[in-house]
């Protein structure tokens, strides 16, 4: 039975975190050691904030983190910066133009918990969901570090496939995931990459 004030939702409020999903994150980061002092860290689909806060603070003393979303989020951290908008529209001059300001030359890791507004019709919400994944590839391959790292949530369907051989292409090691708080009933996976190969 689907269950909004679950477990992981309890915990989250308790901790101090906006959303639930840092659990998600956090298994990842455990299982992965993604997150180390001083990184560079794009955030996309930040909002409100939960993932957000946690790297901040994992990146901690020197390390800077950019969150975009096309909503606002309740976020504050003085080594935090957001951008409000659509991935789609977003400029890679606007980008670099925030990456300059805030002296980030390239990331360290790029990750997306984006989801489309979902119609309930499984071909379209995997359609939508592998066209942000598609978007946020470009991206990684404009601002990641060589060697770099990806977490990228997709939703398992037709198209979810052809994500994953892209990923294969664009780094050295790459695994699909499903955290311990995704939801029972949903679709949801991430995929973990390393080693991005710019070439
Ligand atoms: C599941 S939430 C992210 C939760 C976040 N990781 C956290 O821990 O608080 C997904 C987010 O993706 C954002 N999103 C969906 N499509 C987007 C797009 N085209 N451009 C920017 N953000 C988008 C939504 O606004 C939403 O805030």
């Amino acid at each position: 039975m689907y269950q909004p004030r679950d477990f992981f939702f309890q915990k989250a409020k308790k901790e101090g975190y906006p959303a639930r999903s840092v659990y998600k994150l956090s298994e990842l980061d455990k299982k992965y050691n993604l997150f180390q002092p001083n990184q560079f860290i794009l955030d996309l689909g930040c909002s409100p904030g939960s993932w957000s806060l946690y790297i901040s603070q994992k990146i901690k003393p020197r390390g800077r983190l950019i969150g975009v979303d096309l909503q606002e989020t309740t976020i504050e951290a003085d080594n935090f910066f957001f951008l409000q908008g659509d991935i789609f529209k977003l400029a890679q001059k606007e980008l670099s133009a925030l990456m300059t300001q805030v002296g980030i030359d390239q990331f360290n890791g790029v990750v997306s918990d984006m989801a489309p507004a979902t119609s309930g019709i499984k071909g379209v919400d995997a359609g939508r969901s592998a066209e942000l994944a598609n978007r946020v590839i470009e991206i990684t391959r404009d601002t990641l570090k060589k060697g770099g790292f990806l977490v990228i949530k997709i939703l398992e369907g037709g198209e979810h496939e052809s994500v994953w051989r892209e990923i294969k292409r664009t780094f050295k090691q790459q695994q699909q995931i499903r955290p311990k708080a995704v939801r029972p009933n949903s679709r949801e996976i991430y995929i973990v990459a390393h080693g991005f190969k710019r070439t």
